[in-house]
């Protein structure tokens, strides 16, 4: 079959070379952009006098029925149109005629693929940001229940201070929000029309790039012709933000996997969230956070492929950067089922209190309050507060309970300084409420905090 660019060619090219040099395998993901953009394209030919009148609307109805087709999945992909650019301007000569074959002057595919793409990690950009929202808004829910449910804080996974489960929901909160400001810088940074450029050095038909970019909601066309077409900054910020946020993800169902686990007890997955094992009847697994702290493999790998890619190349285009596309629907992929399952399983894990308290109740997680309590009645420099409270620790250890388990009594006994009120310190709850400086795990603290979150997501949703 004759190629849309087959002119200055004798001889047939192989199978081979059309199998391996075609995306339209992959890249059919981007036919809508691709119709957008031919629309723009055209009427912007239109006003600058390339088009007639009729020529245009004989477009305009082709690639309608060329999108009806698709919708339908009526239209047929073919190897040999080689991508989705080729494909659809194929269809579209087919079935129009010679009004088809003007559509792609002032144009090239180096600009057509550069808008397509943007086009497409754009909006996917925005409908990421929107599940962040929506992840954020079922863990605030749970947050804003618990904010007296007692649990250790801990620093090396050792425990090291009482604090409550809405606090450290809020801590996971804040690696979202950071995501969500990443990628809506990746936005802003990248909302520049593609289209237009040409092949690489511009055009010589005067593209009205000023139109097609208010057109599109473009904030403005890219600045020069050449880095347009050769560079993928857009693909690559969109798999750095998504790196990240798999990177925070990753984390947290770490702790799910933890928290799971019978050694903390601290929640049982749901039912509808868990798996069981085929050879052990007992068994209920945390498998979903497991994959979803797996997933971070493949999107930091997508990232560092792409990269690698782009590292070498001279300037414009180069076909090398075909291969920008499959990790980036991949990732993207990944991101939108990951943030929903997420969201489930959070959603729908039954929290133990209990257990959260009994073990806040183990590794004195009240030792600061003591020498905290030491300076501020005793006016002690610190440093010797420290130490007579690690005697106090080694006294309940021998003994065999946490501090907060020893009676004031036995505590005055322990040392001549004025330690009148000490058990009330020593208490989980008090401790606690207590760290209320701004930032902090109090009650009243953490409430501020989720409130806070709670009025920028509304901010967002409704902005
Ligand atoms: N399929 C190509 C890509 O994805 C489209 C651009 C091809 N341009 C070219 N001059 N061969 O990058």
């Amino acid at each position: 079959m004759a190629k849309l660019w087959g002119g200055r060619f004798k001889e047939e090219s192989s199978n081979l070379l059309d199998m391996f040099n075609a995306s339209i395998g992959f890249d059919q993901e981007l036919w809508e952009q691709d119709i957008l953009g031919s629309v723009t394209h055209a009427k912007m030919l239109l006003n600058i006098g390339i088009l007639k009148k009729d020529e245009y609307e004989a477009i305009l109805r082709g690639l309608e029925h060329i999108k009806d087709q698709i919708q339908k999945g009526e239209f047929e992909f073919k190897i040999a149109d080689e991508d989705i650019h080729m494909a659809i301007e194929s269809a579209l000569i087919a079935l129009i005629g010679e009004a088809g074959k003007k559509l792609h002057t002032g144009r090239s595919r180096n600009d057509q693929v550069a808008l397509d793409f943007r086009l497409y990690v754009l909006e996917y950009n925005q409908i990421i940001r929107t599940k962040i929202l929506e992840l954020m808004e079922a863990i605030l829910g749970i947050a804003c229940a618990h904010t007296q449910t007692i649990m250790p804080g801990m620093t090396h996974l050792q425990h090291a201070q009482p604090v409550n489960l809405g606090f450290h929901l809020v801590a996971w909160c804040a690696n979202f929000q950071r995501d969500y400001w990443r990628f809506s810088d990746s936005f802003i940074r990248n909302n520049y029309l593609p289209l237009g450029v040409g092949a690489m050095a511009g055009t010589p038909y005067g593209n009205d790039r000023e139109m097609m970019a208010k057109e599109l909601g473009f904030s403005a066309p890219t600045l020069n012709a050449m880095d347009t077409v050769s560079e993928r900054d857009f693909a690559l910020d969109l798999l750095y933000d998504i790196s990240m946020l798999f990177m925070h993800i990753s984390r947290i169902a770490e702790e799910l996997v933890l928290w799971s686990s019978y050694e903390f007890k601290f929640i049982t997955l749901s039912d509808a969230y868990s798996t069981g094992s085929s050879i052990m009847p007992q068994k209920k697994n945390p498998d979903v956070p497991e994959l979803l702290r797996g997933k971070s493999g493949r999107v930091f790998g997508n990232l560092i492929a792409l990269l690698t890619v782009m590292k070498g190349l001279p300037l414009a285009y180069n076909k090398d950067t075909q291969e920008d596309k499959e990790g980036v629907f991949d990732s993207i992929k990944t991101t939108l089922i990951s943030l929903d399952i997420l969201k489930a399983v959070i959603a729908t894990m039954k929290i133990h209190p209990d257990n959260m308290l009994k073990m806040a109740k183990i590794g004195h997680l009240t030792a600061t309050d003591l020498a905290d309590f030491l300076v501020f009645k005793n006016h002690l420099p610190f440093r010797e507060a420290h130490h007579i409270t690690g005697v106090i620790v080694a006294y309940a250890e021998k003994k065999g309970v946490d501090i907060s388990e020893l009676e004031e009594e036995e505590i005055l006994q322990l040392t001549s300084l004025d330690l009148h009120g000490v058990k009330k310190v020593l208490d989980l709850k008090t401790s606690m409420n207590a760290r209320n400086s701004l930032g902090g795990t109090s009650s009243m603290r953490t409430q501020e905090q989720i409130q806070i979150l709670k009025k920028w997501i509304n901010e967002k949703k409704n902005g």
